[in-house]
């Protein structure tokens, strides 16, 4: 199951990650793939917004990890680009974070193959070729009961501001 989308600005990205956000329970994961700059943790960011976090959103690159106790869920969000080695999850405590009841944002998925549990919503954001300055492709898959019926939730909406490609 899987739902392509067109974003054309970044207004566009912050609408469809607010809409997703109503879709997510309080426990579930999420890869975002795509390309340096291609528009993840800016999604990730519309996303915690949407869920009620006031403050900035700083992408995790050196950190790994950055946590959000909001008031009725706990989200991290990771970005795995600088990872060397899978295993330096086990080492940062990467398996209490993804055995939690929160939600998991996960930047760069690619980098903890071996370690990650599998994702229920796999996000391919990649620039657009149209209009790579302003306008990126998001690809959802869904990968589980739950991520599968969260791409047809959103298929069927047609409020988006984004449109169907
Ligand atoms: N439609 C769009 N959606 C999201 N970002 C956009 C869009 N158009 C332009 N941008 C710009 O693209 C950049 C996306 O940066 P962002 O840090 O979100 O990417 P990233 O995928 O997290 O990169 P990295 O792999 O380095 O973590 C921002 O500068 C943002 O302003
Ligand atoms: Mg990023």
């Amino acid at each position: 199951m899987s739902y392509r989308l067109i974003l054309s600005d970044e207004a566009a990205t912050q609408a469809v990650s607010a809409q997703l956000a109503q879709l997510l329970p309080g426990r579930a994961l999420l890869y975002l793939e795509g390309p340096l700059g291609a528009g993840k943790t800016t999604f990730s960011r519309g996303l915690l917004h949407a869920l009620g976090h006031k403050g900035a959103v700083k992408s995790p690159t050196y950190t790994l990890v950055e946590p959000y106790q909001l008031a009725t869920r706990q989200i991290y969000h990771f970005d795995l680009y600088r990872l060397t080695d899978p295993e330096e999850l086990e080492f940062i405590g990467g398996r209490d974070y993804f055995s939690a009841d929160a939600l998991c944002l996960v930047e760069w998925p690619e980098r903890g193959v071996g370690f990650l549990p599998p994702a229920d919503l796999q996000l391919q954001l990649d620039y657009d070729v149209e209009d790579p300055e302003h306008s990126r492709t998001l690809t959802l898959h869904g990968m589980s009961p739950l991520g599968r019926s969260i791409v047809a939730t959103m298929s069927v909406d047609k409020k988006l501001s984004a449109d169907e490609k």
